[in-house]
C-alpha cells in the first residue's frame, strides 16, 4: 500500500518536471531567436525587426496579460490579439498542451501572475 503510494508520488513528480523541461526546450527551440535566450526580448533576429519582441521577463507588462491571452497569441500569432504579424502563430508546430506549458514557462520567466 505504502509502496504503491510512493510510486504514484514519484510518478507524478517526474511528469511535472518533464512538462517543465519540455516547455523550456520548446522555448529554446522556437522562441529565443526573437525573444532572447533569457526571454528578455533580445534575440538575434531583432536587428531586422520593426516591432521588438515582448520582454517576457518584464513583470509589469506580463502581469497585464491573462493566461488565455498568452495562450491565444502563442497559438494564433500576434494578429489574433491586434499585435504585430512578426509574432508567428504556433498551432502547426505545438500542441495545445505544449502551448499551455509554455504559458506556465512565461510565468516563471516574468515571476508574475495575471493581475499581480
Ligand atoms: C520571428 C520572431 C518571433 C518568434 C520566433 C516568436 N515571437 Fe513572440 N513576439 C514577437 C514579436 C515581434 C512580438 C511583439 C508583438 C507586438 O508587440 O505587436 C511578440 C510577442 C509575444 C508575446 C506577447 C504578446 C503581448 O501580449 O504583448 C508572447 C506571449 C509571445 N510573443 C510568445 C512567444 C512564444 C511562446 C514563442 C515561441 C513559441 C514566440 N513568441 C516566438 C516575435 C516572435
Amino acid at each position: 500500500m505504502l509502496n504503491k503510494l510512493l510510486f504514484t508520488i514519484v510518478l507524478a513528480a517526474s511528469v511535472q518536471t518533464q512538462a517543465k523541461e519540455t516547455a523550456a526546450d520548446n522555448y529554446r527551440a522556437y522562441c529565443v531567436q526573437c525573444h532572447g535566450m533569457e526571454g528578455n526580448g533580445t534575440g538575434v533576429n531583432i536587428r531586422d525587426m520593426s516591432v521588438v519582441p515582448r520582454d517576457h521577463t518584464d513583470a509589469k507588462s506580463m502581469s497585464g496579460r491573462s493566461d488565455e491571452a498568452l495562450f491565444k497569441v502563442i497559438k494564433e500569432g500576434g494578429t489574433s490579439i491586434s499585435k504585430s504579424i512578426l509574432m508567428p502563430p504556433w498551432e502547426g508546430a505545438l500542441t495545445d498542451e505544449e502551448i499551455k506549458d509554455l504559458v506556465q514557462h512565461l510565468r516563471t520567466l516574468c515571476k508574475c501572475k495575471f493581475g499581480s
